[in-house]
């Protein structure tokens, strides 16, 4: 078989799970499926993951980093981009994506989804506190710039809420200039309203990024770092 082969089966893998994911997350949103809490996907919308794709594939992105994995639904329209890029095909040797949650029995929901999609070799799923994590990958960048992590394109914001302006803070070194951090829920659900107004406040203060608030799905800031 032959590279576009590869390349047509690798995406439609990826789509039939995606398809999968949101129906279940369109159902899980009408309260039609009888879902206890926990277990919820809580995902983001499909025109939010398309438009998330479209700018990832725009800026020829290789590296994301996701904070809120869940069961992987928002990471899979990452690695749907990320495996159409420029490069075509993921890294051989290196994982592409990195996803952080705390919740085990969602991670290992998102594995699985991970192997049904043919994307498991590109994302390495990492299980802790994001508060905790962020600095571990800053002090693995700076260790060692060759074999320790490399500076991201693209940071996603999905996870707890009164985090953000941490995570704003310990993400932005971690980012390439000209790379960009979106975070979810700035419009919706009306709970965060008020975090949300803060935190967007916080990002609009900062003199090395410039902000907008893109009105699709749940609302999402896209922050692109300046300097
Ligand atoms: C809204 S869901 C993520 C949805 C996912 N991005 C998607 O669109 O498919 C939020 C996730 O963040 C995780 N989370 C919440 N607080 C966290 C923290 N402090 N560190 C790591 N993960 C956290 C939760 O376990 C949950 O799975």
């Amino acid at each position: 078989m032959n590279y576009n082969n590869n390349n047509i089966n690798k995406k439609s893998k990826i789509i039939g799970v995606l398809e999968r994911l949101g129906e279940q997350s369109r159902l899980e949103r009408m309260g039609a499926e009888n879902v206890a809490e926990k277990d919820l996907m809580l995902a983001i919308t499909e025109d939010t993951g398309k438009f998330l794709s479209i700018l990832l594939t725009s800026m020829n992105a290789n590296n994301v980093l996701e904070i809120g994995t869940s069961v992987g639904y928002s990471t899979l329209w990452f690695a749907l981009a990320l495996s159409q890029n420029e490069n075509g095909m993921p890294h051989k040797t290196k994982k592409n994506i990195i996803t952080i949650d705390n919740d085990r029995s969602k991670i290992m929901r998102a594995q699985k989804n991970f192997i049904d999609a043919g994307v498991f070799e590109m994302v390495n799923v990492v299980e802790g506190n994001a508060v905790d994590i962020l600095p571990q990958l800053l002090d693995s960048h700076n260790a060692n710039s060759n074999g320790g992590c490399d500076l991201f394109d693209f940071i996603f914001f999905d996870a707890d809420k009164d985090n953000l302006t941490n995570y704003f803070d310990m993400s932005l070194p971690l980012l390439k200039k000209g790379g960009l951090i979106v975070t979810d829920n700035i419009l919706s659900p009306e709970e965060y309203r008020l975090v949300m107004s803060k935190f967007v406040k916080y990002v609009r203060n900062n003199e090395s990024v410039s902000s907008v608030t893109v009105p699709i799905g749940y609302g999402e800031e896209v922050t692109v770092k300046t300097k």
